[in-house]
């Protein structure tokens, strides 16, 4: 007991130190730099605590909540203003929470935008485990389409806000055979960099292991859709400056204030606007937009999921972080949908395979449950697309949004193990091999 009063009194010490220091640096930094923010998490640790680091709010926008807390021993992730650093202190002092300053300075510890001049891109081959700008990623799925033509194709799904050209790459290898198709798309979140790598890594293995047929072809009996960055202005302008490395929305503008950007995660148009969302347009994190599917980026998205909704079985939304594997409904933790177990189950396996592969296993649950936020793409493609099986995955932990690119190459292959899983269990329950299979051995 004394220990944690010690504990907790070296923080505030600490805190102290910092608010201090803060004030001092205040005016000397542009305000939209993260150079003098601080890292705070916060942990609940009874479940009276547990209420209250669900509930924060700073009603100023100012404090951004990078994670939300599951439950207990869950850490709730604050980006904190110097400006804000006391009203976060005075919060969890008068609720009880164990509080730790991870990370002062916090923009400092950012990597450098990698920056590649196109000479040298030319000499180099593209690398998948690197963060690439959205130009070499366009030209990536462009040349696995040459290199693979009968397993690859691309379909132009239109341009988003800015006018980035957006494809949806289709892996396929028959595609006249009626296959269920595995839905993935990443990166509708702009500083979530981690996101597009995979899902650009999961062509590359695809495509490769399918041509070579390295493990009994991959692709066999289900087809794969991938569209690796939904929001490419916003991942764009994460990569302007280290300054804008913490965007998370869109870039349209919607209001004549200086303000931009709507949450497409909170877009879309199931319960759209029910819960945790702002109506705000100048809100830095939840803006849900003036109307569902007001952003071209989330209509894309929707266009697919309806235009192909009775072949999509699996439809997995890429985030990152905090290794959580969640399904319907988001927009409540009330109730769950009457499916929920099949959800659960097959998140469970994918998260052992994971495991099996050397990674770190998914917390499965609703993602409702975790916290309520409507107007998610998983939502929609569940309630909204007729998708039975629909995920937002938030890939690693540690780090925050900047997990380190050198970090790329061993945990992308992890996560692979855990789509393989995904195929191996939508192709037992819907596909033909397996139909085929039931009638005959039913007499
Ligand atoms: N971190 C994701 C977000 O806030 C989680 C979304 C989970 N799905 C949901 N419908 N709330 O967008
Ligand atoms: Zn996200």
């Amino acid at each position: 007991m004394k220990c944690t009063v010690m504990a907790r009194l070296i923080v505030v010490i600490g805190l102290f130190g910092l608010i201090y220091q803060a004030k001092a640096n205040n005016k000397s930094h542009a305000n939209n730099t993260y150079d003098n923010h601080t890292l705070i998490r916060l942990y609940p640790t009874s479940v009276d605590n547990l209420q209250a680091a669900s509930h924060f709010e700073d009603p100023s926008g100012d404090v951004e909540v990078l994670k939300e807390s599951r439950g207990l021993n869950d850490t709730l992730d604050l980006l904190v203003p110097p400006h804000k650093l006391q009203f976060v202190e005075d919060y969890a002092r008068s609720k009880k929470l164990k509080l730790e300053v991870k990370q002062p300075n916090y923009g400092r510890t950012l990597e450098d935008v990698p920056e590649r001049t196109p000479r040298r891109r030319l000499l180099r081959s593209f690398n998948i485990y690197e963060y690439n700008n959205y130009a070499d990623m366009l030209e990536f799925m462009e040349t696995v389409a040459r290199s693979f033509p009968d397993l690859v194709t691309l379909q132009y799904l239109g341009k988003s806000y800015e006018g980035r050209k957006m494809n949806l790459v289709k892996i396929s290898s028959n595609p006249n055979a009626n296959n269920p198709i595995i839905f993935v798309d990443a990166g509708i979140h702009g500083r979530e960099w981690v996101a597009p790598a995979m899902a650009l890594y999961l062509i590359h293995r695809l495509s490769s292991e399918q041509a070579t047929r390295r493990s009994g072809g991959v692709l066999d009996g289900v087809d794969w859709y991938i569209l690796p960055l939904v929001n490419p202005d916003g991942y764009e302008y994460t990569r302007s400056s280290k300054s804008n490395r913490m965007w998370r929305k869109t870039r349209s503008k919607h209001t004549e204030f200086d303000c931009y950007g709507v949450d497409g995660n909170r877009n879309y148009g199931y319960k759209w606007g029910v819960s945790g969302i702002s109506h705000d347009p100048c809100h830095k994190e939840t803006f849900a937009g003036p109307k569902p599917f007001s952003e071209p980026e989330t209509q894309m998205v929707r266009n697919v999921m309806m235009d192909y909704n009775k072949n999509i079985k699996l439809y997995v939304s890429l985030h990152s972080y905090g290794q959580y594997l969640v399904y319907p409904w988001g927009y409540t933790g009330e109730s769950l949908p009457k499916e929920w177990k099949k959800l659960d189950n097959m998140a469970r396996a994918v998260s052992q395979a994971v495991e099996r592969a050397g990674g770190l296993p998914f917390k499965v649950l609703s993602a409702g449950r975790w916290y309520p936020a409507a107007g998610g793409s998983d939502d929609f493609a569940f309630g909204g697309a007729g998708i039975p099986y629909s995920y937002t995955m938030e890939l690693t932990d540690g780090f925050e949004f900047a997990f380190p690119e050198k970090r790329l190459r061993n945990t992308l292959p992890t996560f692979y193990e855990g789509f393989k899983s995904f195929g191996a269990q939508i192709k037992r329950e819907f596909g033909h091999q397996r139909k085929k299979r039931e009638v005959t051995s039913g007499n």
